[in-house]
């Protein structure tokens, strides 16, 4: 079974009572649990994480390069501004998808940018949770078509 990381950037932890007619109801566990079965069906080892730590992440896509570990991440708020998480991510050895659950291009001028853009494989965003489920999709097509070295 192949392993992917699917990060999750600052604020998202409070998913559920955080701006609900943004974010949606939905809690953190809740997705967690979602993109667990959703890699279960696909046959992808799913492991969830999530931070407010921008340190933490970068770490956590050094260990997804290291390993050649495909990433679906949402890098939250870090998307608009965070060089260093872009750099970090420039490392990648497997698929990123970039994911969000709101539609960035359709809210706050800030949010239209992406530092992260340019070096993900490409950007599912504005389904609600459901963004995830077809950033998960993606990757095992991706892993389908070039499958792993033995
Ligand atoms: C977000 C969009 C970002 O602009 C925002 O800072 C987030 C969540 C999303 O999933 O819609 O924290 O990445």
């Amino acid at each position: 079974m192949s392993h992917v990381l699917v990060l999750n950037g600052p604020n998202l932890g409070r998913l559920g009572s955080r701006e609900p007619d943004v974010y949606g109801s939905t809690t953190f566990e809740d997705l967690a649990v979602l993109c667990r079965d959703t890699g279960r069906r696909l046959g992808l080892d799913v492991d969830v994480r999530q931070t407010d730590d921008e340190a933490e992440l970068v770490r956590w896509v050094h260990e997804a390069a290291d390993a050649r570990m495909p990433i679906v991440l949402n890098p939250a708020a870090f998307t608009h501004y965070s060089y260093a998480l872009r750099d970090a991510l420039a490392q990648r050895t497997a698929p990123l998808i970039e994911v969000h659950i709101s539609n960035p291009a359709a809210r706050e001028e800030f949010r239209h940018n992406s530092v992260v853009a340019a070096v993900a494989t490409g950007t599912i965003a504005g389904f609600g949770m459901m963004s995830y489920v077809l950033a998960l999709q993606a990757v095992a097509e991706l892993l389908a078509e070039t499958p792993a070295p033995h």
